[in-house]
């Protein structure tokens, strides 16, 4: 507008001026000409630039937002609704959009399917052919003893979330490293020597092996039981308590596997009890925690053994504090410990892995990975 404007006066004034003046005339607007586009021309670089500028922040904006990939819950497991708020206030976990909103299923960039839930004949599926970018994931907590083979599930799946180290999206409460060490844990008071949970007790589910090292072990000890499986049922509130009155607390797991270290032994290691552990060799529990923060059944020739080995400790208070020495390096986090809370760390895991990972993904041969 401004560039027009001038070039016309530029034509009004030319025909009504003469020689000499007309050549000063012509120099000074060709000047006042220059001036112009010169700030004419900075004032558009400018103001391209600053759209530009804000255009980019406003994009930054709202793909916070839309970045986060959408996390579609196929089922509730077990039907243990939660809120899906649970991963920001107990894992600060916020970085995709969880829900469980079926008619969401074309937007979502993943999708959690629970194993336990599929029908034998996957009618109840979410349906195909899913969304060229969509990825399904195999949600599945327990053990291979108790993992029931469904066909068809081989060559569906993008990623798989289990206890499982090699697993995708592996799940476990970890021990966090101390940037200083500190020498500040106290063990609580014990009243008790030895104590065990336990809730499931269905000959079904492995347990036999647990049950055999139980028995015995209580012919030279007093084991203080605890849990549905032995009608002396456990408040929930009373659970971390009394766990921490227990010098020893018998982490047994269901049944034996690779990487299967399960919270049995985060809720001990969390309140300052000494686990006895029964699972997978000692070097697979120490691929997640210190050697000497726990017992394990198999460094003993009979259980006999290891429980003279429990006198001694309770007798030798220097020997049985070498149990806390870790402390001082890491941290243990308590888990959740309501049944409904089961598979609240698990959803939100997924929900921070799906966030980082955007890359292809196909998870094949699901049951020889999971067996063998
Ligand atoms: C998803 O898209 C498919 C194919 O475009 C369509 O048939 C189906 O109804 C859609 N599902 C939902 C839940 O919107
Ligand atoms: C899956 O869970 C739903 C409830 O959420 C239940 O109605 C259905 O029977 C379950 N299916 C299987 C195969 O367990
Ligand atoms: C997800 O896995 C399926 C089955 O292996 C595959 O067909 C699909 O292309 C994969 N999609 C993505 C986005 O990784």
């Amino acid at each position: 507008m401004k560039l027009w404007t001038s070039r016309s006066l530029l034509l009004r004034i030319m025909p009504s001026t003469n020689g000499s003046s007309l050549c000063h005339l012509g120099v000074m607007l060709a000047l006042v000409g220059v001036v112009f586009l010169t700030v004419m021309f900075s004032w558009f670089s400018l103001s391209s630039c600053l759209k530009q500028y804000s255009a980019n922040s406003l994009n930054s904006f709202s793909n916070a937002a839309e970045d986060k990939p959408l996390l579609l819950l196929w089922v509730w497991p077990e039907n243990y609704v939660f809120e899906f708020s649970d991963c920001k206030k107990f894992f600060n976990i916020n970085s995709c959009q969880l829900t469980d909103d079926r008619s969401l299923y074309n937007n979502s960039d993943a999708v959690i399917v629970y194993h336990r839930n599929i029908s034998l004949d996957l009618s109840n599926l979410p349906p195909s052919p899913r969304p060229l970018f969509q990825k399904w994931i195999w949600l599945h907590l327990e053990s291979p003893t108790n993992t029931k083979i469904i066909p068809g599930l081989e060559n569906l799946f993008n990623h798989t979330l289990s206890y499982r180290q090699d697993a995708d999206i592996p799940v476990r409460m970890r021990l966090k490293t101390r940037k200083k060490p500190a020498d500040d844990f106290v063990i609580p008071k014990k009243d008790k020597l030895v104590c065990w949970i336990v809730s499931n007790n269905s000959p079904l589910t492995g347990v036999s092996a647990r049950n055999r090292i139980y028995r015995e072990l209580s012919r030279y000890i007093h084991v203080h039981l605890f849990g549905k499986a032995y009608s002396t049922y456990l408040d929930y509130k009373d659970y971390y308590p009394t766990l921490a009155s227990c010098k020893f607390y018998l982490s047994f797991e269901n049944s034996i596997h690779k990487d299967y270290i399960t919270e049995k032994i985060n809720g001990p290691l969390a309140v300052g009890t000494v686990p006895v552990v029964l699972g997978p060799p000692r070097k697979n529990y120490e691929n997640f925690i210190p050697g000497d923060a726990f017992i394990h059944v198999n460094d003993f020739l009979s259980v006999r053994s290891l429980a003279r080995y429990l006198y001694m400790l309770n007798k030798n208070d220097i020997a049985y504090h070498r149990y806390f020495d870790w402390r001082k390096r890491l941290t243990p986090t308590p888990h959740l410990i309501e049944q409904t809370q089961e598979f609240i760390l698990p959803i939100c895991t997924a929900c921070d892995y799906i966030a980082r990972h955007r890359e292809y993904k196909e998870a094949h041969d699901l049951y020889d990975w999971y067996f063998n």
